[in-house]
């Protein structure tokens, strides 16, 4: 019968016998589905496992940090951080056009796990990496079935994964493939992962590279990120980051006039946007306190100097989309 447990062993046994004796990366993301791959395969074959953690300078405040922390820290498991940021801003620089960014995004995580692929395995007494693990779930098989915008960085197609150079080849272990999200949260909990890392809200593959509005720049993710921290703490000092599906902050390359003491202050406008949704295919805007709001505003303005304004997203999908990119 199904318990988390009863499933927890029988990919236990799958994964052993399935991988042998052989290397597996996976690209972490600290999501909940890439991190319950990492805890299931660090049970069924420890150090036989690498996982790549991508800073791709489109994280959130500290995320790199919480991830490495929490697996690589607490829970041994062999992880390397790829410091990209250089990488993946100059990749993007210059392009505005929100599928070309998507595409960008995509090409070079590939370019970014390919490499690192090539590093474990030289570093591996030259045991080459076979398996390529990925947090694919049901609904993710469903949605890439129907081509949905999708999720950028994961690979779909089987062997000689798509996207990848020739010269690297992998087999596909996806043990969360027949699993839809409720089910990997509670083999989550019984593999003892942070209630916290559970319970995230999702976060796009592409990152914050969606919510800068057109041209993605260093000096723009950074206020992102600090708008973004205030109100996911205030969300959380409130209790409503558990009482909505999805909420952030979003940069838009607008300036507008505000008034800091005697003066005048030319500055960005930031938007948060916060949805209640249960399949992410529609989603009502969150009826958030106006009380909150105002918190999270007055915060965001005073103490981020480049921010001038702050507008609530009221709109719901459809036909907007939850990111706005
Ligand atoms: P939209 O914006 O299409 O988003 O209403 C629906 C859900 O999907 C997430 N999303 C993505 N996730 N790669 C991902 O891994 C992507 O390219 C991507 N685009 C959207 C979005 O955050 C929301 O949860």
């Amino acid at each position: 019968d199904w318990t988390p447990d009863n499933i927890i062993d029988m990919r236990v046994e799958q994964l052993k016998e399935q991988i042998g004796d052989k290397q597996v990366l996976l690209g972490l993301s600290g999501g909940v589905d890439s991190s319950v791959v990492a805890a299931l395969l660090h049970k069924a074959i420890g150090d036989q496992l690498t996982c790549v953690f991508v800073d791709n300078g489109l994280l959130r405040l500290h995320e790199g940090d919480q991830v490495m922390q929490v697996f690589a820290e607490n829970m041994g498991v062999k992880v390397v951080r790829v410091d990209a940021e250089d990488r993946f801003l100059s990749a993007l620089a210059g392009e505005s056009e929100p599928e070309a960014k998507r595409k960008i995004i995509g090409k070079t995580f590939i370019d970014v796990f390919a490499d690192a692929a090539r590093d474990i395995s030289q570093g591996s007494d030259g045991k080459p990496v076979e398996f390529l693990a990925q947090g694919t779930i049901y609904p993710d098989v469903i949605e890439s079935a129907k081509s949905h915008q999708g999720k950028a960085h994961v690979i779909k197609s089987h062997h000689n994964v798509g996207g990848l150079p020739d010269d690297l080849q992998f087999e596909l272990v996806e043990p969360l493939r027949d699993l839809f999200k409720d089910e990997v949260r509670k083999l989550g909990i019984a593999l003892g992962l942070p209630h916290k890392m559970i319970y995230r809200h999702p976060f796009p593959g592409p990152g914050l590279g969606v919510r800068i509005l057109g041209e993605v720049k260093k000096e723009y993710a950074d206020i992102l990120r600090q708008a973004d921290a205030i109100f996911m703490q205030e969300l959380e000092r409130s209790g409503w980051y558990e009482k909505t599906a999805q909420a952030f902050a979003v940069f838009t390359p607008v300036k507008s006039v505000g008034v800091v003491g005697d003066g005048r202050r030319y500055a960005w406008v930031i938007a948060l946007r916060a949805v209640e949704t249960i399949d992410f295919m529609t989603a009502r805007f969150a009826h958030l306190p106006y009380e909150l709001i105002e918190t999270v505003s007055n915060r965001i303005m005073n103490e981020i100097k480049d921010v001038s304004r702050v507008t609530y997203d009221v709109s719901s999908k459809p036909p907007a989309t939850i990111e706005w990119e």
